[in-house]
């Protein structure tokens, strides 16, 4: 059986989340002073990949390096042969150091698993080359990370299955390497990748999260594009669809290729509450097409929301159901009512000249007029489903600059499974 291999392929509302970000922690590179390691290594040129064992909370101590075949760093350092052991492997690396979500993500590990060994893999001198070169160079590094877990599987107590690789970018890749070419099955392989260029590091920050915040997991949903996730249409956890992302994920058959959508706030804790707005706009006037500037008020036993944009990713579909993606910061609890709006659009020359060619041409442009007797909900998180009803019935007509209000109602397609309940113990 392969390994498990969270892939995440990631994007959100908040963009460019790590420019400016905080000044690095300590120094980064690697380490000059070599007092520390055992006699025989400090001779011997430095090896291209070294093992490095975080033995202290302080990212600037450097820790211990474990040669391969020497048995006394592992004695002197603790090494725990039958606790969890982690390998951090690094990706490629640009300006030769190491960056700061490395000491982040070895705190956060080192928080949520007190007696685990938690192994940084350097390989800066293969990493700090051409980027063609840093490529080239993981298989190489894969075989040393194999090698090494070969000769720690000689040791009584220790188990492959006990081993988390954590690769990150470039690193993933040796982490795949290192995990073909063990003798055996790691236990855990996560490779950490990175959706789109505007969101650097967000993937690695959004593990680190998941070590931090194992209360406030963040969900993700399988969706075949962003494009239908946006949409709303992906929120469904039926047939492991859906999984708490990064260190929480349950371990599950995944399809090949299976990737996996959440929205994120720009900053951590990064879980936001994921919303599914079934609306069918009906039209009766002779309304073509209608400026798509809707917003939802989402009002909760815990929190009410903000105005909500209902992102429109085509055009909404008159006569039809349109399905739209909201997402909120705070947990709303139950919800209770929601308010439609319908914004003017403003000021924009699009709307001056449209307006002017409607003036002209006599268009319906001032019929813009729909009705919405129900919003149908579904919350991602809870997978909880509830229909919301216009709370006028007489009027369920909305033109732009106007608002309605839906309140929780029983939504009729599921009445029979209400009465099938009660009647069950
Ligand atoms: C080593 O790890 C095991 C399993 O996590 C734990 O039970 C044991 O107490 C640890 N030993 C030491 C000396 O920390
Ligand atoms: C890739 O690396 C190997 C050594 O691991 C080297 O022999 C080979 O020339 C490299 N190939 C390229 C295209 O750089
Ligand atoms: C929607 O349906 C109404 C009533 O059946 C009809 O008058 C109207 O033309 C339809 N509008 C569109 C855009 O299909
Ligand atoms: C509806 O609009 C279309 C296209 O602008 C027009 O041809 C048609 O006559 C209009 N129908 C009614 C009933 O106003
Ligand atoms: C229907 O609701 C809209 C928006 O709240 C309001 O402007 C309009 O006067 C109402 N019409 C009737 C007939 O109640």
């Amino acid at each position: 059986m392969r390994s498990p291999v969270l892939l995440l392929c990631l994007w959100s509302a908040h963009c460019c989340f790590a420019a400016g970000g905080p000044a690095p922690l300590g120094p980064e590179g690697p380490p000059q002073d070599e007092l520390h390691e055992p006699k025989d290594v400090q001779i011997a040129a430095k090896p291209p990949v070294r093992f490095n064992l975080r033995i202290s909370e302080d990212p600037e101590h450097e820790g211990c390096y474990l040669p391969l075949g020497h048995n006394q760093p592992l004695e002197d350092c603790g090494f725990n042969m039958t606790a969890k052991t982690f390998f951090i492997i690094h990706g490629w690396a640009m300006t030769g150091i190491l960056g700061e979500w490395l000491y982040k993500l070895v705190s956060a590990l080192r928080t949520r698993e007190r007696e685990a060994n938690i192994v940084v893999v350097d390989w800066l001198p293969l990493a700090h080359q051409l980027y063609a070169d840093a490529v080239n160079n993981t298989k190489t590094v894969g075989h040393s990370i194999a090698r090494m877990l070969d000769w720690l599987q000689e040791k009584d107590g220790f188990s492959l299955g006990n081993v988390h690789l954590i690769g990150y970018s470039l690193g993933a890749h040796v982490a795949g390497y290192a995990g073909n070419f063990v003798t055996g099955t790691v236990g855990r392989i996560t490779a950490i990748a990175e959706g789109m260029k505007c969101e650097h590091q967000r993937a690695i920050y959004l593990f680190v999260d998941s070590l931090m915040n194992e209360d406030k997991a963040s969900f993700a949903f399988q969706c075949t594009d962003s494009h239908r996730f946006k949409k709303g249409i992906c929120l469904s956890c039926r047939k492991h669809r859906c999984n708490s992302i990064g260190y929480n994920a349950k371990k599950t058959r995944h399809k090949r290729n299976s990737k996996m959508y959440l929205k994120t706030r720009a900053g951590m804790p990064f879980r936001v509450y994921h919303y599914q707005m079934k609306i069918h706009f009906f039209s009766y006037k002779n309304t073509t097409e209608i400026e798509p500037n809707f917003y939802v008020t989402l009002y909760g036993t815990s929190a009410d929301s903000q105005m909500l944009p209902l992102e429109v990713v085509e055009q909404i579909r008159l006569n039809a159901t349109n399905t739209f993606l909201v997402y909120t910061e705070e947990d709303l609890g139950d919800l209770l009512q929601i308010r439609l709006t319908w914004k003017r659009v403003h000021q924009s020359w699009y709307t001056l000249w449209t307006n002017f060619r409607s003036y002209l041409s006599q268009s319906r442009k001032s019929e813009q007029e729909v009705n919405i007797r129900r919003i149908r909900v579904k919350s991602g998180e809870t997978q909880r489903k509830f229909a919301f009803c216009a709370k006028d019935p007489e009027n369920t007509s909305i033109a732009p600059g106007q608002e309605l209000w839906f309140h929780k109602c029983l939504d009729s397609r599921r009445i029979q499974d209400g009465i099938r309940q009660t009647v069950l113990p």
